[in-house]
């Protein structure tokens, strides 16, 4: 397929609506992992215009910093810590309004106000994490979660 995504305005649901095909696209045939979550990570941030998009992935007892579009990250997080780490501990997802009522967030960076940690759960057993944060508080809800799910869902990982 073509490498150009092509960016609309709209709702969410129709810039997700619109998303979707085009980044099953971009995975069909690639079996790469490190390829794909790049351009999950970018085309999110493309479309979307938030502040940092991408993924951690579980390596041994932390999540590692994987392929992402934004500014520069905190490369390791433990279970539990943070919104990635809570999301990798309980295996679901976490939309959160405002960073600072979290208990225990991760800062990596000040410019972020709200973010959404949606987990990649391969045979029960988490590997990932989707994490997404914007610049502007209350920037993610059950729209997100649904569409997000359904990305993440797209990679066999
Ligand atoms: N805020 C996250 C850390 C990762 S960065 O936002 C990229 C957390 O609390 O887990």
């Amino acid at each position: 397929m073509a490498e150009d995504l092509q960016i609309i305005t709209g709702n969410k649901t129709e810039q997700y609506q619109s998303l979707l095909p085009q980044i099953k696209g971009l995975l069909e045939g690639e079996t790469d992992l490190v390829a794909n979550l790049a351009n999950i990570a970018a085309a999110l941030k493309e479309q979307f215009g938030w502040l940092w998009t991408g993924f951690y992935l579980v390596k041994e007892d932390e999540l590692v910093l994987g392929p992402f579009q934004g500014p520069v990250a905190c490369t390791r997080i433990r279970k539990g810590r943070g919104v990635c780490g809570t999301s990798w501990a309980e295996a679901k997802t976490l939309i959160v309004p405002d960073v600072e009522k979290f208990p225990g967030h991760i800062a990596c960076s000040s410019l972020s106000k709200s973010e959404i940690v949606v987990p990649l759960i391969k045979d029960g057993v988490v590997t990932g994490v989707l994490d997404v944060d914007a610049s502007e508080y209350n920037q993610f809800d059950e729209t997100d979660k649904r569409f997000l799910e359904e990305i993440v869902g797209m990679l066999s990982y």
